[in-house]
């Protein structure tokens, strides 16, 4: 009988126990839960608090005085090469005619460009995905760049780097050439209402994108705007599109990975809707590219009958090129004084000192002293008609 009372009695004091400790428990869950929710509305607090006493960076550019990001006093610039299939031989010669030894090179050759093609040049510059990734690699492994530079195996220099630092190194190293419009027009209906899928986003093949049978609505979170692809973008900016410490960046990446086109859009509507950007645009993407008219898809390719045209332009750069285009030999040997095979000629190698031009067995002492040439007073030219104009502060992101 004692046993069986014993027996009884146990699982009682059991699940008098068990209800002690679960009422301990909640007891103490509660307390843990308050002291939590208090604690974090405090941290809150704590990060208004510090938000307000250091605002963020402001990047403002102060009527046009050199606001140096780094204090070296030429410039250096990260440039991203992309090409695919075939187009190694002009990536080395839009390489070699771009090299300047304060420089860093990113080159992107696709997928599908034949494997010897991409070992040739695996040598000097990594590959990578895309103009973020490039940049964040340009960024990490690059040193310091103050400017980085889209380009592609059928874009191609009309002015020596020496020409082009030294212009770069007489203004404000927070401004973003970028060509930009909120007037999307057309783009409206073309462009932003339909929703594509890009498998190269998940699939290892490359295959046409497609579209989404519903259409969305223009954003009104931010405004759209849209331009050149091809642009020159300020460090801070870069910083600011991947550091992410403003969740803007990040917001519209995510909506442009459904939109046709995003290079044509993305850096464009994100620096036209930070506050802390948009004054240091100036809108212009520093190419020659000749469009027909009415424009088609994609520009014509240059050849010698755009040549006067093209230094008459003052921009730096041009496109497109089919490959061994004669004007480039034409652009080699009167504006960049490079001969075939070679390297552009400057401060940092001398054309007399080295007889060998194609592999100058220079020793640059010293990457800062530069030898600017007519190229240097064309671009001049554009970038002082740009930045001094009457009316650039009211011509940000309109
Ligand atoms: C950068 O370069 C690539 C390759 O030439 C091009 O397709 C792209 O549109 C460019 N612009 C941006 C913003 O990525
Ligand atoms: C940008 O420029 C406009 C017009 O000059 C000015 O009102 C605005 O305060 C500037 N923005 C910043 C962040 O300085
Ligand atoms: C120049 O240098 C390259 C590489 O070292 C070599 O192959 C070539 O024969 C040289 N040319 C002359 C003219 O010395
Ligand atoms: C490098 O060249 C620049 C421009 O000629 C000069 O100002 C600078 O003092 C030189 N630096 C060295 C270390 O020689």
């Amino acid at each position: 009988m004692d046993n069986i009372n014993n027996n009884k009695q146990q699982p009682q004091q059991k699940k008098q126990k068990w209800f002690f400790s679960l009422v301990f428990s909640l007891l103490l869950s509660t307390i843990l839960i308050i002291i939590s929710v208090s604690m974090s509305s405090t941290s809150t607090k704590f990060y208004n608090r510090a938000y307000v006493q250091t605002p963020r960076p402001r990047f403002v550019e102060q009527q046009l005085q050199v606001v140096s990001t780094s204090s070296e006093k030429i410039p250096r610039l990260a440039y991203l090469i992309s090409g695919s299939t075939g187009d190694g031989e002009s990536l080395k010669r839009t390489l070699k005619a771009l090299y300047h030894p304060r420089n860093q090179y990113a080159v992107h050759l696709d997928l599908e460009a034949p494997v010897e093609e991409r070992l040739e040049l695996a040598r000097g510059p990594t590959m990578v995905t895309n103009t973020l990734h490039a940049a964040a690699i340009l960024f990490k492994e690059g040193g310091d760049w103050d400017w980085f530079i889209n380009l592609s195996a059928s874009d191609y220099p009309l002015v020596t780097q020496d020409d082009l630092l030294h212009v770069l190194s007489t203004i404000p190293r927070n401004l973003n050439f970028i060509e930009h419009t909120s007037d999307i027009g057309w783009k409206e209906y073309q462009r932003a209402k339909p929703v594509i899928i890009d498998p190269g986003l998940y699939t290892v093949q490359k295959s046409d994108v497609f579209w989404v049978p519903e259409k969305r609505n223009v954003p009104t979170a931010y405004k759209l705007f849209t331009g050149s692809a091809w642009m020159m973008l300020s460090r801070p900016f870069i910083e600011f599109c991947l550091w992410g410490w403003d969740n803007l960046p990040r917001i519209v990446l995510m909506y442009y990975a459904n939109f046709l086109s995003s290079p044509e859009g993305y850096f464009h509507t994100v620096i036209c809707n930070a506050e802390e950007f948009r004054n240091t645009t100036v809108n212009h993407d520093l190419h020659f590219i000749s469009w027909d008219n009415p424009p088609k898809q994609h520009p014509h390719f240059l050849n010698v009958d755009d040549y006067q045209r093209m230094v008459d332009s003052n921009a730096p750069f041009a496109r497109k090129f089919g490959r061994n285009e004669p004007v480039l030999d034409k652009i080699d040997s009167e504006l960049l004084g490079r001969i075939a095979d070679g390297f552009v000629p400057g401060g940092w190698f001398n054309n007399k000192r080295n007889s060998n031009l194609t592999a100058p067995n220079h020793a640059v002492a010293n990457t800062s002293e530069l030898k600017p040439g007519a190229g240097a007073e064309r671009i001049k030219r554009l970038i002082t008609g740009l930045i001094s104009a009457e009316d650039f502060h009211a011509k940000h992101c309109i």
